[in-house]
């Protein structure tokens, strides 16, 4: 585990509740830690690598696809935060 995944982890805990609000939804369809395959299409995201969620987030932003209002609602530092903690 690197230095910067331990820090956003330590800011995670003490910011649970905030983080909490953005990340609840997606539960929903990927699992409590992502570890499912959301409506049976997606990847499993906490297999995938970070920088690869970062993109496909963005991505789905400007696309038609389900996620599309999912990834809306996600700022650039949601969006790394996601990306830091679920992701390899
Ligand atoms: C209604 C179910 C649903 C919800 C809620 C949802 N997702 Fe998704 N997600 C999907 C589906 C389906 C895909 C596959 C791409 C598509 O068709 O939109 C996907 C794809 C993804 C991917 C990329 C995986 C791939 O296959 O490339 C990421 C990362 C992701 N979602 C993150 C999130 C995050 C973060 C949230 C909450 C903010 C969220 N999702 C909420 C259904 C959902």
């Amino acid at each position: 585990m690197n230095f910067e995944k331990i820090i956003i982890i330590i800011l995670f805990i003490l910011n649970v509740g905030l983080f909490a609000s953005y990340i609840t939804v997606c539960k929903n369809c990927h699992g409590k830690n992502f570890e499912k395959r959301a409506l049976g299409k997606s990847r499993i995201v906490k297999n995938m690598k970070k920088e690869d969620i970062i993109k496909r987030l963005k991505y789905f932003k400007t696309s038609n696809l389900i996620m599309k209002s999912y990834a809306s609602r996600l700022n650039d530092k949601q969006i790394e935060t996601i990306g830091t903690i679920f992701g390899k």
